[in-house]
């Protein structure tokens, strides 16, 4: 297939096909945290993110959410529908961890009941601040039935995901969507989902089993993943 280089971002370098409408992903092992100030590689990270993301978008077309998920390519690329990336990260928190303890000065582990939905503006010089919806709206980032329509998607893949992982002793805590705009405007899931944008507790130890053990140095951050991917994989 041949394919012309559009954009390297921290985790994925993304290639135009022939076809104008479809890009192809390829997942890097290179690591960043912590706004990109913490920079690292964790081996073979790039094919479990591409493993886990076509599985888990595979899963969710399944469930009726459109994305941009056409096939997997090969052990770390992934083709999919060129989108017009809304520059909106939709947080899903069902527990909480990271950013919103200190921000709201709450214990990690608390449930959130119905689960928490946050925008924030994707936007590294900025750095990624928390908005709201007419902040949304005044950057003309999205329109108000995108908006909505971003938070009713969001929770759907939360029900969806919060299954699955459930399902192979996973506690999903929480996890960053991208949406985007096709050509004719319909607004599809994009980007990735996996152990790099998931919080995947262990449900039994509570083991990490994502990309906070690269942030804080914990250890074991190549067999975690390893072990969400040996997982997913169980379900086919
Ligand atoms: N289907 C798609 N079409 C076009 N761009 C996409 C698509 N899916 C994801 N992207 C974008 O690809 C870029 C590269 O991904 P990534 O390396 O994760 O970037 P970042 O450094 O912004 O996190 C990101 O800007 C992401 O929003
Ligand atoms: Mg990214």
């Amino acid at each position: 297939m041949k394919k012309d280089f559009l954009y390297e971002g921290k985790a994925k370098i993304l290639y135009q096909t022939e076809q104008p409408d479809r890009v192809v992903a390829y997942f890097k092992d290179d690591a960043t945290g912590f706004d990109g100030t913490k920079r690292g590689k964790i081996v073979d990270k790039g094919v479990v993110n591409a493993s886990v993301s076509a599985a888990l978008f595979k899963t969710l077309e399944g469930h009726g959410i459109a994305t941009h998920f056409i096939e997997r390519i090969s052990d770390r690329e992934l083709l999919f529908e060129k989108l017009d990336i809304i520059l909106v990260e939709v947080i899903v928190r069902n527990v909480a961890a990271g950013s919103i303890c200190k921000r709201l000065g709450l214990e990690r582990g608390q449930k959130f009941e119905p689960p928490l939905v946050e925008f924030f503006y994707k936007n590294d010089e900025l750095h990624d601040p928390l908005i709201r919806d007419d902040h949304v709206l005044l950057l003309g980032l999205a329109t108000k039935n995108e908006i909505e329509h971003l938070k009713k998607q969001a929770l759907k893949v939360n029900h969806v995901l919060c299954e699955v992982f459930d399902k192979v002793g996973i506690t999903l805590v929480d996890f960053k969507l991208e949406f985007g705009r096709t050509k004719d405007g319909t607004v599809l899931l994009g980007d990735e989902i996996c152990p790099d944008t998931c919080r995947l507790w262990d449900k039994e130890s509570g083991k990490v089993l994502d990309k906070d053990r690269f942030r804080f140095d914990m250890g074991e951050v190549e067999s975690a993943y390893q072990e969400v991917l040996q997982r997913i994989g169980v379900l086919g």
